[in-house]
């Protein structure tokens, strides 16, 4: 692989691109390890405060996640502590985040507001978001989810929630560009299909790129709204069956996998791998970092649930966390692959065959890791 000025110029055997380099080009020996993409992490929430190990102890005596949430823990307990920080102190957090995503040989990660849940805090986020695009090497993809509780000040109207995240939040952040997605988490008890509707419509007619959290813990028809509005990604599916796959297929809309937190939860229904791909869909996964349902920034891990838990044979595993995620995030064309033209994005592992990543889960194998042709890890 031949690079210049951050771009992969051209690739092939050995022989052949040295032909093409000049006596002062620096040679990066990769003898004995596996060379892959990138990692294109395209489902992650990493901007927040605090952790929820306590309700993980929780669920490890046998409480569940519902259960956790109806007192009062999970997202809304995030909710509290990330408000309560300031801009600076949430990047200081986030930064760590993206040391641990660059060590597990991620490149490009989609970073999901969530917690704040009011028009100032939601900002205070994405600010963070663009932040740690200058101060890590980590390109971050800013979506909106300000559609992710009920927020408790508002327990009470929640109707008046919807309108806040409509006729404040949307135009602000759009006017600012501080987003180019909107998600929802489209579930029972959080937001139904109807308004969730709703706000994606108006994020759409704003010139945002849709992504759902869809079907996660029940199936309330989240996969077919995705394909009705034309969204770019449904995300979570454990619950989507056949009539949700097809409506994808139709509508064009990638499913996004996210194993790390039907494990995380000490659940077994992972989504329904196998039939989304003889279907022809072109399937992502993805970690879904965050505090509460999936602590994990490592694709190595979610490569491992992929195979063991879905079926997925090794190599769809890599196309799913690699080109298919960076299409899912509008960047087909300039990573996730290893071809002339695009980001010299890639890292290097300490073994002799891709598949060994996930055979020895919990093994950290990452050597090194470039983005755009610099060592940064
Ligand atoms: O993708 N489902 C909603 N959002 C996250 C969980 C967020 C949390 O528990 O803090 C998810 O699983
Ligand atoms: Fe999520």
């Amino acid at each position: 692989m031949l690079m210049c000025g951050g771009a992969i110029v051209v690739t092939g055997p050995s022989n052949v691109i040295e032909r093409q380099i000049s006596g002062d080009a620096e040679v990066i020996d990769a003898t004995g390890r596996v060379v892959l993409p990138g990692f294109v992490d395209a489902h992650a929430h990493p901007v927040f405060a605090g952790n929820r190990v306590d309700e993980f102890e929780m669920r490890a005596r046998g409480a569940t996640y519902e259960e956790i949430a109806a007192g009062g823990g999970g997202i809304r307990s995030t909710v509290r502590k990330t408000r309560a920080a300031t801009e600076d102190q949430l990047l200081a957090h986030a930064i760590k985040h993206a040391e641990w995503f660059i060590r597990c040989g991620t490149t490009t990660v989609e970073a999901k507001s969530g917690y704040g849940l009011s028009v100032e805090d939601e900002i205070k986020i994405l600010r963070v978001v663009r932040r740690l695009n200058k101060e890590t090497p980590v390109e971050f993809v800013p979506t909106f989810l300000g559609a992710h509780a009920i927020p408790e000040d508002f327990q009470s109207a929640p109707d008046r929630y919807v309108s806040l995240v409509i006729d404040e939040m949307l135009p602000r952040i759009a006017d600012e560009r501080l987003a180019e997605f909107c998600d929802v988490f489209c579930e029972h008890g959080y937001f139904d299909v109807q308004t969730s509707r709703k706000i994606l419509s108006e994020a759409k007619e704003r010139g945002m790129g849709i992504r759902m959290h869809a079907d996660q813990l029940t199936n309330g028809g989240g996969a077919e709204l995705a394909a009705e509005l034309g969204a770019v990604t449904a995300d979570h599916l454990e619950q989507t069956e056949a009539p949700g796959i097809a409506a994808m297929k139709r509508a064009g809309v990638q499913p996004v996998l996210l194993p790390g937190s039907v494990y995380s939860l000490g659940k077994t229904g992972y989504p329904h791998a196998r039939e989304m791909i003889e279907a022809g869909l072109a399937v992502v996964i993805a970690t879904d970092f965050n505090p509460g349902s999936s602590p994990t920034p490592s694709m190595q891990m979610v490569l491992s649930l992929a195979a063991t838990q879905m079926k997925m044979a090794l190599a769809e595993g890599v196309t799913a966390a690699t080109i298919n995620a960076a299409y899912s995030l509008k960047r087909g064309d300039k990573i996730g692959s290893l071809e002339a033209g695009k980001f010299a994005n890639f890292a290097l592992f300490d073994c002799a065959d891709y598949r060994e990543l996930a055979y020895y889960f919990g093994v950290p194998q990452t050597h090194s890791v470039y983005v755009r042709g610099e060592r940064v890890f």
